[in-house]
């Protein structure tokens, strides 16, 4: 009678399932998950699996219902994989992947909501009777709904109150929810969107559904996020760049938009360098004849008219200068007027005979296709294998609509999303493979495809096209609802508001970088990067490893906000406020967070010295003059040896 979690139709047209208990295996680790991504253990102590192995002896279905208990970190992932070990065909209706019962309905609902430019703004409401969701239909998570949720006691603030957190390993449509039944008990669900889903499975064929991480703190909301933080940070994001230091990278796209060429390109690369900036990005509008967004996609060959001299030649360049170079793909769309679609007009998302919607100028690749897969790899590889490229920038404008596949039977059309979704995965895996050195950065017009699945290949995203330093305070927090600051790509910008220490400080909060042009800058400004550059080696570690805490939200105060990193060992800290809107209390206290109380820490700026206990409980007086709009500070704590 409530939602379901799973749904089917046999060849009667039946949708009765009677899954009975068979056996389970309990294990030491985790196994992957086929085709999917899927937080992993380090080494095999540190999580422990159950299979529950469940069989429908009418129809032959066997289920398998995936548990890991990550112990140390109150984390278990769940998933769920069914079989037609039957005589007939099945057609899989929905597969969610997490049901939880939950014994009260006295629980607020938190869900991450936005648009284009805003995304993940937190939202907060007491579960009612009835259902409550948020999902996307849109083939992609989307800038419109994060595919996170959390269940929490109506109490429940930072510091205080049970919460359970959901954040579902994938980058399609999904949905994820409660319901509230009428004995007043909750049921938590998640997976993906059984709208215009549907999966044949043959005799002897599988469907795997993609892991949901549940998170569970009796402490309140800021344990829930750094609990998720960590098993992101160390169970999720892979490769070479999971521990290693990422290079400061400068991207021309706001200095210069598609307006550019190699000496553009290379005065940005030399006044970058003088700041110890040390990568170079260059972003859409490097390839076929594309001067705007309305060209080329799909036609990955260097237009020479702007890159003179060639690829190679830019690159050599670049790194005489001493940066590295990152280049910008948008590997799942194909425009109009390109040579790919002139020659495969079938090879897009489409229904026959119908009209294509059109968005950004663009069609996307039918990425369900291995032809189209491996010939887009191929493209990228030709640029890839040929150039040292040390960062790929994969870009993702616009969403599926119209979904059907030319390359697929009636009765396998309503699998497209998710093949689609399977697709980028395995270019993906192939790239990272192909390019084990390469750094990935996801991003979605900004954030719109900001998910743990993406994090399973890039260890950052793009958070948001917002670079305004107070618009991204929203952004940031509600983002670090769930993700780690180590996986969200905060640049600086010549945006209007805000001065550039504010904007550092506040890029300082994510994986750092610029989006300017450095030839714009007087002398004072220079001067201030070069001293930003040296910040952020200063405080990396504490940044990308440590502990986040939120300490006023833009939220819930219109005037402030602050937050804190916590070196793991408790050695250091880095506090952060900025001045949302000129408060009329000038100066305040802020009590931090997250210190050994009975340690003491020397404040860096006037070397006096303090207790945890004392930080913690009594707080920090900042009562400085001249608080205005924009205006902020930081300060950064050592333990005293
Ligand atoms: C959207 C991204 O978020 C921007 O940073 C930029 O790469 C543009 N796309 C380029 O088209």
């Amino acid at each position: 009678f409530r939602e379901p979690c799973m749904q089917l139709m046999d060849k009667y047209g039946m949708s009765a399932c009677e899954c009975y208990y068979d056996s389970y295996a309990i294990y030491k680790g985790k196994k992957k998950l086929e085709g999917l991504p899927a937080t992993y253990a380090n080494t095999d102590d540190e999580v422990t699996s159950l299979e529950v192995y469940c069989k429908d002896p009418h129809n032959g279905l066997e289920i398998t219902l995936q548990y890991s208990v990550f112990e140390k970190l109150d984390v278990i992932t769940r998933s769920v994989k069914v079989k037609n070990g039957g005589a007939d065909p099945i057609e899989l209706r929905r597969l969610l992947s997490a049901c939880v019962e939950l014994d009260s309905k006295d629980y607020d609902m938190i869900t991450l909501y936005g648009t284009w430019a805003r995304e993940r703004h937190v939202q907060r409401n007491p579960l009612h009777f009835g259902k409550q969701l948020v999902d996307s239909c849109r083939g992609a998570t989307s800038h419109a709904h994060n595919n996170f949720i959390a269940i929490v006691d109506h109490k429940a603030t930072e510091d205080y109150g049970d919460c359970y957190g959901f954040a579902l390993c994938y980058s399609g449509s999904f949905v994820a929810g409660c319901e509230v039944n009428q004995y007043e008990k909750t049921r938590v669900f998640s997976g993906i969107n059984p709208y215009d889903f549907s999966w044949h499975l043959d005799l002897g064929e599988e469907f795997q559904a993609p892991e949901v991480i549940m998170v569970f703190s009796a402490s309140g909301i800021g344990t829930m996020s750094r609990t998720f933080h960590d098993v992101m940070r160390n169970n999720l994001t892979r490769g070479k760049w999971k521990d290693i230091r990422r290079p400061i990278l400068i991207n021309n796209w706001e200095a210069t938009y598609f307006n550019f060429d190699t000496d553009k390109l290379l005065d940005i690369a030399r006044e970058s360098a003088k700041a110890g900036i040390e990568m170079l990005v260059m972003d859409d509008g490097w390839f076929g004849h594309r001067n705007d967004d309305k060209s080329s996609l799909g036609d990955w060959f260097v237009n020479e008219d702007k890159i003179k001299g060639g690829l190679k030649h830019l690159v050599d360049e670049v790194n005489k200068l001493g940066l590295k170079f990152g280049i910008w793909f948008e590997p799942e769309m194909i425009s109009p007027d390109s040579e790919l679609y002139k020659a495969h007009p079938d090879w897009c998302i489409h229904v026959p005979g119908r009209e294509k919607s059109i968005a950004r100028h663009q069609y996307v690749l039918d990425f369900s296709r291995k032809d189209v897969r491996d010939y887009i790899f191929n493209e990228m590889y030709k640029v890839l294998s040929v150039n040292k490229v040390d960062y790929l920038k994969w870009d993702f404008n616009r969403n599926l609509s119209e979904i059907g596949s030319a390359a697929l039977p009636p009765e396998r059309q309503k699998e497209v999303a998710h093949r689609f979704v399977l697709g980028t995965y395995e270019v993906m895996d192939r790239l990272t493979k192909a390019f084990p050195d390469m750094l990935l950065e996801n991003c979605s017009g900004g954030g719109g495809r900001f998910d743990p699945g993406m994090l399973y290949y890039s260890p950052q995203i793009w958070t948001s096209d917002n670079t305004d330093p107070l618009e991204r305070l929203s952004i940031q927090f509600g983002t670090s609802m769930c993700y780690p600051a180590s996986t969200m790509g905060a640049h600086v910008s010549a945006s209007k508001r805000a001065g550039y220490d504010t904007k550092a400080n506040v890029a300082l909060w994510g994986t750092f970088g610029y989006e300017l042009d450095p030839n714009r800058f007087t002398e004072e400004e220079s001067e201030l990067i070069k001293a930003q550059v040296a910040e952020y080696h200063k405080y990396y570690d504490v940044i990308h490893y440590g502990e986040l805490y939120r300490l006023i939200s833009p939220f819930e105060n219109e005037f402030r906000a602050a937050w804190m990193f916590v070196s793991q060992d408790k050695d250091e800290a880095l506090v952060t406020s900025v001045v949302i809107k000129r408060p009329e209390d000038r100066g305040f206290t802020l009590r931090l967070k997250g210190l050994d109380p009975a340690k003491y820490y020397v404040d860096e700026d006037d070397g006096e010295i303090y207790s945890g206990a004392l930080l913690m409980n009594a707080g920090i007086c900042l009562d400085f003059n001249g608080e205005w709009d924009g205006d902020s500070f930081k300060k950064h704590f050592k333990a005293v040896k």
